[in-house]
């Protein structure tokens, strides 16, 4: 989609707040544009910012497995994050970070019209919801981004790595069910 290389071309010289100094590159998306499904994280890690695609370390090979769990390919997904220059030391994007590139997501996500969002993470849901309660109280539940598309909030792929307990797995796993049940696609007998 030209609209989408013209704004990643943007991105890509962005200098609207600090984290610009510190980066290696933007990162700004990967998958397909004309995905029905897109997943939005935080923000890119070392990884990412060596690579210059979003969820390329550990997170995004669980991210990945995750994916494919659900009985889709790399090509049915768009991924994204609420900042495209990396957090030095991976710290959380301050408000003032978040909100001066929000206006590149919500913009890439007009022009990817997915039909359902998955928030990866606090980060991501307050990005993209405003201010919100916390992932603990939210995942689960369907929201609505900007009153239109249907959103739903799991936990970011590092916090299951970080407590890797069946629960938590659970969790995720019925929080994707419910993405596909959306999506209506079959539910694959075992996830994550
Ligand atoms: N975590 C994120 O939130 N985004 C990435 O791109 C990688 C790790």
């Amino acid at each position: 989609k030209v609209k989408l290389d013209v704004l990643a071309q943007g991105v890509s010289g962005c200098t609207r707040c600090g984290l610009h100094a510190s980066r290696t590159q933007t990162v700004f998306a990967r998958g397909n544009p004309d995905a029905e499904l897109c997943f939005v994280g935080e923000g890119p890690g070392a990884d990412e910012d060596a690579q210059g695609y979003p969820f390329v370390g550990k997170a995004g090979q669980l991210l990945d497995k995750m994916i494919a769990a659900m009985g889709l390919s790399q090509d049915e997904v768009y991924i994204a994050n609420v900042v495209k220059c990396r957090p030095p030391n991976n710290r959380t994007p301050e408000p003032a970070e978040m909100a001066s590139c929000l206006p590149f997501l919500n913009e890439q996500l007009d022009y990817v019209r997915p039909r359902v969002i998955v928030a990866l993470g606090g980060t991501a849901l307050r990005g993209l919801l405003g201010a919100v309660d916390g992932i603990t109280k939210m995942r689960g539940k369907w929201r609505l981004y900007r009153g239109a598309t249907p959103l739903m909030p799991t936990y970011h792929p590092a916090y299951v790595l970080r407590t890797p307990t069946k629960e938590v797995r659970q969790m995720v796993w019925s929080d994707l069910q419910l993405v596909l049940q959306e999506l209506g696609r079959p539910i694959p007998k075992r996830g994550t």
